[in-house]
């Protein structure tokens, strides 16, 4: 092959996961599909370096050090060997991996705010927030947790309503409290540093559709109808970061303005280890720079980040690559359903180059969704990648050694032709991992492979192993060949099977060059075991043990969050947060306006935008079937309820939600998410029946 095309220079990093949870199947989306990239880049003879480090600092961190009994150092230090054990064990292999909590980064983030500062993009301003008493802290908006004031729902965040969809700031809600010890904050005013952010909108709005996909901007660019906001960029303590320089300690920057700066600060690590600065390397106009990351993280990549790093005159990533989020079996992931799977879950049962084979019959480089489902996944694996591209392998190298004297010959026409074929395919997959549409360069590759099979069932080898050794020969040479040739194609998404196959044949490491050669006259190594069926029984044990491993965490928070809460301290606040159980009284009139009926529910049904709702159909008798939208989902299954007697209540007006109008509701009790038990009569009532 040619190698006309000159080396580049290409330097590449995924979204820092965060340290206070484990790597699961979602995260690996993105680490894998990074993963195939560098490894393509790396086969075709380019210099691609692909970076990545734990995101470690935030109130989410320091809260759950705390509620383990551990420093964050602790609790980071101990992610950090998890998450390095789960990548590796899945292949992903990073040039550096490290951490925002790092000596350059804080150096750096400081560097960042100086130009900030000297630019004139710095602006302060006091604002009111939210501050809990018993924790000692000021609670960001998803540790706020009231009732919604636009649709009265209850145990909504502090930020938005899962119910209506309406989106507040936590001081319009009522019955506010602290999710983490259930007391009434209070609010505080506290001064904010901010980052100017529409200094920089002309600058974003040309730069934005050149650096990221149409669909990606276009929805960022939604954003531009209106100045852009300041960016509150400081955080008051207790906070785990970066102090922000003269403040005195008290204040910090938010995690997501250092998060981001750990890009390049890992990227200076891994540059000292070369002998090199980090301005060698991410100043170096000859190097392109991109980031992989998932589409809710798209505002800080696409608006906030490039912004930063015009402002302390770094240079810009060429391109942020946004992908989608992962579903199972065509739902969100689900911790009851046991489909939030961790890596290591999945280790414990599965080969991970299935998953990483799986992931690529997927993925095209776009921001759609994709679906890992489990029955399809089992079936792709074993019928595509065992039975059609490993059998080539083990029937052929078996018989040429087990056989016969091992060692591959020439080829006969038909054999020279295939193997031609699938060398000329070369270029059309490179071009497809290029474009990162993975999708497109397996079904390339899985026809190569159809084609390979008919060829030997067609000649048939095993039938003529004693009556015309030669032409045998010559059929599992053109058959190894290709084998060979769909290996190297494979190799940035099956790395250790495809050293395997080097192995097999006694090769270097291969190139993408190396798919272009033809193997005559060579003595094959014993075939070593690449790759057998999976059955269907590790898949169930697999999402078992996810099932159990979710709970188990939920317990423990729930244990620690007990733990946690005020005793008979605080009497002020307690009384205060009594509020919200404490009933007023109601006559025996007002008792008999509340029209609550046995119902039977006939059709459930997830919605899956939403977090904690269920649709329902419920039978009110007399023949009247009412929808009703119930956020139940957390702790029932849509399935399991169907046909199951429930309490409604009837005159309840109607309520528009973002879903669909919901007419009534189902009674449970409870504090809601997982912990909510619904209200069914003794058996043999009627649908219809009024409670009374
Ligand atoms: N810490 C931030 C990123 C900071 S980057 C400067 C973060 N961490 S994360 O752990 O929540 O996610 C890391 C990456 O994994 C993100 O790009 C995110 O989109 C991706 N995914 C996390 N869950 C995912 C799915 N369920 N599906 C696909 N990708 C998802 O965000
Ligand atoms: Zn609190």
């Amino acid at each position: 092959m040619s190698t006309a095309t000159s080396s580049r220079k290409i330097l590449m990093t995924t979204a820092l996961p965060y340290a206070n949870g484990y790597i699961h199947l979602g995260h690996l989306v993105e680490y894998l599909q990074a993963d195939y990239w560098n490894r393509f880049q790396n086969m075709r003879g380019h210099q691609c370096v692909y970076i990545c480090a734990d995101d470690t600092h935030g109130t989410p961190i320091m809260v759950k050090a705390r509620e383990q009994g551990i420093t964050p150092e602790q609790l980071i230090a101990k992610s950090y060997e998890e998450h390095v054990a789960d990548f590796k064990d899945f292949q992903v292999e990073f040039a550096h991996y490290g951490s925002t909590n790092s000596e350059e980064n804080r150096i750096l983030i400081e560097h960042f705010y100086k130009k900030f500062k000297d630019g004139g993009h710095i602006t302060t301003r006091a604002i009111k927030q939210l501050y809990c008493n018993h924790d000692k802290m000021f609670l960001p908006d998803r540790f706020v947790k009231g009732t919604c004031p636009n649709c009265g729902a209850k145990e909504q965040y502090g930020d938005s309503c899962d119910v209506c969809a309406a989106t507040y700031s936590p001081s319009d809600m009522k019955e506010v409290h602290c999710s983490i010890c259930g007391t009434t904050p209070v609010l505080k005013d506290s001064e904010s540093i901010f980052f100017k952010l529409n200094d920089y909108k002309k600058y974003l709005e040309e730069w934005i559709p050149k650096h990221t996909a149409n669909d990606v901007a276009k929805k960022m660019l939604e954003w531009f109808n209106e100045d852009l906001l300041d960016l509150d960029i400081s955080r008051d303590e207790p906070y785990f970061g970066f102090a922000i320089p003269g403040t005195d300690n008290k204040k910090f920057f938010y995690v997501w303005v250092d998060a981001p700066m750990g890009y390049m600060s890992t990227t200076e690590q891994w540059a000292k280890k070369q002998g090199k600065s980090l301005q060698d390397i991410w100043q170096d106009p000859s190097r392109e720079i991109y980031h992989f990351i998932g589409k809710d993280i798209a505002r800080f990549h696409t608006i906030f980040w490039p912004a930063f790093l015009k402002a302390a005159d770094f240079k810009s990533p060429n391109h942020v690559f946004v992908h989608g989020h992962l579903m199972v079996n065509g739902e969100k992931m689900s911790k009851s359903k046991g489909t939030f799977i961790a890596a290591r879950t999945y280790l414990n049962h599965l080969n991970p180059e299935f998953l990483r084979y799986y992931y690529a019959t997927k993925l095209n480089g776009t921001a759609e969704d994709i679906d890992l489902n489990l029955e399809d996944f089992v079936t792709r694996v074993n019928s595509d990648l065992v039975g059609k591209i490993t059998n080539l392998a083990s029937r052929g190298a078996q018989m040429l050694k087990k056989k016969m004297d091992g060692v591959m010959t020439s080829m006969n026409a038909q054999g020279n032709e295939l193997v031609l074929h699938a060398h000329a395919k070369g270029e059309e997959i490179a071009k497809y991992y290029e474009a990162r549409d993975f999708i497109k360069a397996t079904n390339e590759i899985r026809a190569l492979a159809d084609k390979a099979n008919q060829y030997f069932d067609e000649k048939a080898p095993w039938k003529t192993l004693e009556t015309d050794p030669a032409g045998t020969k010559q059929v599992l040479t053109a058959t190894l060949n290709l084998f060979r040739v769909l290996a190297i194609y494979l190799k940035p998404v099956l790395p250790h099977y495809t050293a395997k196959v080097e192995k097999l044949f006694g090769e270097k490491p291969y190139t993408w060059a190396d798919s272009q050669k033809i193997l005559l006259g060579t003595s094959i190594q014993d075939y070593e075991h690449l790759a057998s069926r999976i059955e269907a029984d590790k898949v169930k044990a697999m999402v078992e043990e996810s099932r159990a491993l979710n709970e188990k965490i939920a317990a423990e928070k729930k244990a620690a969050s007990t733990s946690a809460k005020p005793a008979a301290t605080g009497a002020a606040v307690k009384t205060e947060d009594r509020n919200a159980e404490k009933s007023s009284e109601i006559t025996f009139d007002d008792f008999m306006k509340v029209d609550l009926r046995i119902g039977t529910v006939v059709e459930a049904e997830e919605i899956k935008e939403a977090d904690k709702l269920l649709r329902l159909k419920v039978d009110i008798g007399g023949g009247e079937i009412r929808q009703i939208i119930s956020g139940i989902k957390a702790a029932y299954s849509a399935e399991k309820l169907v046909g199951r007697q429930v309490l409604v209540c009837v005159n309840l007006a109607p309520r528009k939600m973002k879903f669909g109008m919901s007419e009534g509701m189902v009674l449970a009790a409870g504090d809601g998410g997982s912990d909510l038990y619904m209200l069914s009569p003794d058996s043999g009532a009627k649908a219809g029946s009024r409670v009374k």
